[in-house]
């Protein structure tokens, strides 16, 4: 452990990352927390912002700063800087030729999430259970092998395509025309250069987290994401609607399954394969009658599983996160409070295809008032003095409760005190979950 203040870097400007600053900000231990994007006025609030330019290109700069400002710990929260290797880019500090900690897998490790062919191989040689899939480059030759199916396989692009890689069609006509866009018509440019075609699953879908050091793991309680746009799990495929933690879904006997079967033996995977991993193993699985079985894994907080997961946090979380980084999770301390977490998203207008900024929010003081309520910057930023919308996932506004109705009544409360033009949410955020946490 670091002796004396630690100064951090925060990657990424998203709900996920207000969360993470706002939860490293009460850490005592905690000197200066710096940030990569303070457009995000929550964020800006929390952190002193990095003044060089931030890109790949130009890593070498927030390598030297990371340096010239003493940086101890840098936590990387998006998939993308994670796939093109900036954990292992920032971890050496060239002024003293020492590691700093990176919160984050590196390069190699960040292809589980974004290479899905890579994903499944690696799946393939530990024996984790997933659907049965094949890979492909060549659209004639998909097909080929569709037709000898009995019924459309999913159809995924191999690459990080911004979570719109994924086709799951209905007819063996829309899977051929999906092959062929993807494939032949370059939709998902180099992202799609190779497909996954795969079984479908069915069953109920549900997440389980991990932080890992390399060596243990520690499982996160499991919250329920929702991924379809309206109520009722109607409308489009989007990040995520809203989430509920702790999440019933997935009962102790499958959390301890899902451990042994498949985090387990992935962890022992990429040991093998020596390749450095510390931070987040997600695996976004299928309960079907056959068991648990893994449809993707990520290599990050999801968002918003984030927001109700540190809204709850209530050790410290720099330890959490320092401990991750270092090999050391065994023996920090990481508790999560019993009161349960709702976190419902406000999307704008035309989100998830093509979502409108620069509507003008009100409403943010009166809805962080109300008792247990945080709410989490997403897609905002501040013009003339107010603040707007700027992206599709606006706000993820998170409450806590004694129970998941208090929570969920105390979130919706305050959704309805925050108004924008096109204002999108869903109604349907936990509800009947009776589950106390
Ligand atoms: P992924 O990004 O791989 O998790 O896929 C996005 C979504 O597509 C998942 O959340 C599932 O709802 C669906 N999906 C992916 N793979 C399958 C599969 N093999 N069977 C059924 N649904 C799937
Ligand atoms: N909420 C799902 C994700 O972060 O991928």
């Amino acid at each position: 452990m670091i002796d004396g203040p630690i100064n951090v870097l925060l990657i990424g400007g998203g709900g996920r990352e207000h969360a993470l600053a706002l939860a490293i900000s009460k850490s005592p231990k905690l000197g200066t927390l710096h940030a990569t994007h303070t457009g995000n006025p929550g964020i800006a609030k929390l952190a002193k912002a990095v003044d060089v330019p931030v890109s790949h290109e130009e890593l070498y700069r927030l390598a030297q700063y990371c340096d010239k400002h003493e940086i101890h710990l840098v936590v990387i929260g998006p998939e993308d800087p994670l796939a093109q290797g900036w954990a292992d880019a920032l971890r050496t500090n060239k002024n003293t030729g020492k590691d700093r900690l990176v919160f984050g897998p590196s390069l190699k490790g960040a292809m589980l999430e974004a290479d899905k062919a890579y994903a499944k191989q690696v799946m393939r040689g530990a024996s984790i259970p997933t659907a049965e899939g094949k890979t492909f480059k060549d659209a004639g030759f998909a097909i080929e092998y569709l037709r000898t199916r009995d019924e459309p396989y999913v159809v995924k692009a191999t690459g990080l395509a911004k979570g719109k890689g994924v086709i799951v069609p209905e007819t063996m006509e829309d899977a051929e025309a999906a092959i062929k866009s993807i494939l032949r018509d370059g939709a998902f440019g180099e992202a799609g250069k190779e497909i996954l075609l795969e079984e479908r699953l069915k069953g109920t879908e549900v997440s389980v987290l991990a932080l890992t050091d390399g060596s243990s793991l520690y499982v996160l309680p499991a919250c329920q994401d929702h991924k379809r746009l309206m109520d009722g799990d109607k409308g489009p495929n989007t990040g995520g609607m809203g989430v509920f933690c702790p999440s019933g879904t997935i009962d102790e006997t499958t959390m301890r399954e899902v451990e042994r079967e498949v985090l387990v033996p992935l962890l022992d995977a990429l040991r093998r394969d020596e390749i450095e991993f510390h931070g987040v193993l997600y695996a976004g699985l299928m309960l079907t009658p056959g068991g648990a079985k893994v449809l993707e894994f990520n290599v990050r907080f999801g968002d918003p599983e984030c927001q109700p997961l540190m809204a709850r946090l209530e050790s410290d979380a720099l330890d959490m996160l320092c401990a991750t980084a270092d090999g050391s999770l065994e023996d920090v301390d990481i508790r999560f409070s019993d009161q349960a977490a709702v976190c419902v998203v406000l999307a704008s207008e035309g989100y998830p295809d093509n979502p409108r900024t620069g509507d003008v929010i009100s409403g943010l003081k009166a809805a962080e008032e109300v008792e247990g309520v945080t709410v989490y910057h997403a897609g905002t930023k501040v013009v003339n003095g107010k603040v707007v919308t700027n992206g599709g996932r606006v706000l993820g506004v998170t409450a806590l409760g004694d129970t998941m109705e208090q929570a969920r009544e105390r979130a919706y409360r305050a959704c309805d005190l925050i108004e924008f033009e096109g204002k999108q949410l869903r109604r349907d955020i936990a509800l009947g979950v009776t589950a106390n946490a």
